[in-house]
């Protein structure tokens, strides 16, 4: 048999207190509420790299969880993504505690200017010689839209057609501004850049208009390496022309191995290979030396979880208010303007009913809605090899549980066994966070990719 490729493996996490495990920071064990103190996230960023993580990967959101009972009152009071501090600002000194890990950093395009956000971005790039990537997400919550001063929210597919023009932006930032020789440091002549070598970037669109050169010179990969999650038919587009690592949600290996099915569909269509991207889905898994402990120990953390703020959580992620569902309610609808991907999650899935109220609480035994895989480290290596194997995905994003303990039981426990069967690196790769995921020599954008094309277009004037 062919040696496997190892798994790529993202702790998933947040800088708040309840990411999407809503009530676990109740347990006397966790620690997420020091998330405003530096020790707590040096601690996580060197456990991670001690279990050979590619990366941590920062979720965000710049708005508040509004749709329940029409209030922020249910998030604030049960911790649901706020208070949230930024993610951008943890990492440099993440970076400087280690040497491998990458970090995955959510930005909501709706909330960032293309010029701001690709220094600050570049800048990471810097000054973790490599490490940075990107999760592109549109913004999907009314109240940032509020809090961005914009009188309507824009539509769901309106919002992928301004990223789009977004992402043209930042590319021509990262890719065309600078040359690679642009800056020759010479301390004889006294030049550090050659002005020629350096070009403006000019554009009037829809969404944007920008007259400037990007003001950082050429970072290790240029453009970060670039996470989305589309999944709508206009998502999956969008992630086919962008995504180099795309994550899945997870439905259950069937339903997810299909998604995988229609993005290499249109991955193909944009002319990309399969082997271009990588495909990551959502895993939260409690374990411990045996079966046994990992049951109790599951018990244990599902006392103090909060299912009813996982599902203040989930109606603003359709776009209805809850609050006003019986427990015996079936839930369907949605927005169309929600994630579109969850809203499409309710709909009787093989002529199933929509689930009610009381079946989505129980969907959420944990806070959020995800099925925890439970078990002794090989029952749990054993559903790795399953959504490796059957669903066809790369790699994961483990959720959180309590933290930190539970990382630290998945590295100390999981990843031995992980490695014992070849699905886990036993050593980082070299190089910059995209070559340590695709290969030496692989540290910018392939030429395949939409990003790559601003390459060549050193005849704009300087
Ligand atoms: C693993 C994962 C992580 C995500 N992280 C965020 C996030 O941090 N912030 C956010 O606003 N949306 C996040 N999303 C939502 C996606 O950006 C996107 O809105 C969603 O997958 C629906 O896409 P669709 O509208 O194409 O269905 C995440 C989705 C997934 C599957």
């Amino acid at each position: 048999m062919a040696p496997r490729r190892p798994i790529l493996l993202n702790a998933f996490d947040m800088n708040t207190v309840g990411h999407i495990s809503h009530g676990l920071w109740r347990h006397p064990r966790d620690r997420s509420i020091d998330y405003k103190r530096m020790p707590y996230w040096l601690d996580l960023a060197r456990t991670l790299e001690r279990g050979l993580f590619d990366g941590l990967f920062l979720a965000d959101v710049s708005g508040v969880y509004d749709v329940w009972g029409g209030s922020p009152d249910a998030a604030l009071r049960h911790a649901i993504q706020v208070p949230i501090n930024d993610p951008a600002v943890l990492v440099s000194a993440m970076a400087s505690v280690t040497r491998h890990l990458g970090f995955g950093i959510t930005a909501t395009i709706s909330a960032e200017s293309p010029h701001t956000f690709a220094r600050r971005m570049s800048t990471l790039d810097h000054l973790s010689e490599g490490r940075i990537g990107w999760n592109i997400v549109t913004g999907f919550l009314d109240s940032s839209a509020r809090a961005l001063g914009q009188s309507a929210p824009l539509s769901h597919d309106a919002r992928y057609d301004r990223a789009d023009e977004f992402m043209d932006l930042v590319y021509q930032l990262w890719e065309t501004s600078w040359d690679d020789d642009a800056v020759v440091a010479d301390r004889a002549s006294g030049i550090y850049t050659e002005p020629a070598r350096v070009r403006r970037i000019r554009h009037e669109g829809p969404a944007y208009r920008l007259d400037a050169m990007h003001l950082c010179e050429p970072s290790p990969q240029r453009t970060p390496l670039l996470f989305q999650a589309g999944a709508s038919p206009r998502g999956t587009a969008f992630a086919a022309r962008h995504a180099e690592v795309v994550f899945v949600p997870n439905q259950g290996l069937k339903a997810t191995a299909q998604v995988i099915r229609k993005l290499e569909a249109a991955l193909t269509a944009v002319g990309r290979t399969r082997d271009s991207v990588r495909f990551v889905t959502t895993l939260q898994v409690v374990t411990g030396r045996t079966d046994t402990e990992a049951r109790e120990r599951f018990d244990e953390y599902r006392g103090y979880a909060q299912p009813e703020a996982g599902l203040v959580q989930f109606s603003s992620a359709i776009g209805v208010d809850l609050s006003r569902f019986g427990l015996d309610d079936p839930v369907s609808g949605g927005s169309a303007d929600a994630i579109q991907s969850s809203v499409s999650s309710l709909a009787g899935q093989g002529g199933k009913p929509s689930p009610t109220v009381r079946q989505l609480l129980a969907q959420m035994p944990l806070g959020g809605r995800h099925t925890p895989v439970v078990g002794s480290p090989a029952q749990v290596a054993d559903e790795i090899e399953a959504w490796v194997d059957e669903a066809g995905v790369d790699g994961f994003n483990l959720v959180r549980t309590v933290s930190p303990e539970g990382l630290e039981h998945f590295v100390d426990l999981v990843v031995p066994e992980l490695q014992r069967r070849g699905l886990h690196k036993t050593a980082y790769a070299n190089g910059v966070w995209r070559e340590k995921i695709f290969g030496t020599g692989q540290a910018r954008l392939p030429s395949t990719h939409a990003g790559a094309q601003w390459r060549d277009l050193s005849q704009q004037t300087p």
